[in-house]
């Protein structure tokens, strides 16, 4: 299986909780490389580009709400079938039906204050790295 890249966030419960560097360590524990990466305070507009898709959703203003709430870290993650890999060492959104060991089980409050994101197809990953970088800092993800 290739090495491939995926997009993720540690989200600003996981700042607000002082765990952004323990869920990295952790990731990069399980085989992941780290490509680009870079701490941020969304806007509101960013916030709510990215998540667009769940516009007409309950949730998405208390998301947009959340996501600006504070620091977050999008990086760009490489390793073996990367968008898989991660969303399984993530677990579910919900971290009470996440999987023991993963991410979410074991540094996540809530399912919105889940402490992180992963992209959902190889389409998605590319759309969201560029989202937050630029082509020269996804030099290293190529
Ligand atoms: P994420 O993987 O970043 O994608 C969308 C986010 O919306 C999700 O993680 C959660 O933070 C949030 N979310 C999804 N479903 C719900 C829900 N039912 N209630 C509140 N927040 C949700």
């Amino acid at each position: 299986m290739p090495d491939t890249h995926t997009l993720t966030i540690v989200k600003p419960d996981a700042f607000a909780s002082a765990k952004a560097g323990k869920i990295i360590a952790h990731l990069e524990a399980q085989g992941f490389k780290v490509c680009a990466a870079r701490v941020m305070h969304l806007t509101q507009a960013q916030a709510e580009e990215f998540y667009g898709v769940h516009r007409e959703r309950p949730f998405f203003r208390s998301l947009v709400s959340f996501m600006t709430s504070g620091p977050c870290m999008p990086l760009v993650l490489e390793k073996a079938d990367a968008v898989a890999s991660l969303r399984k060492a993530i677990g579910a959104t919900d971290p009470k039906e996440a999987e023991k060991g993963t991410v979410r089980a074991l540094f996540a409050e809530s399912k919105e204050r889940n402490a992180i994101h992963a992209s959902d197809s190889d389409e998605n990953a590319a759309r969201e790295s560029r989202f937050f970088f630029s082509e020269s800092e996804l030099l290293a993800a190529h």
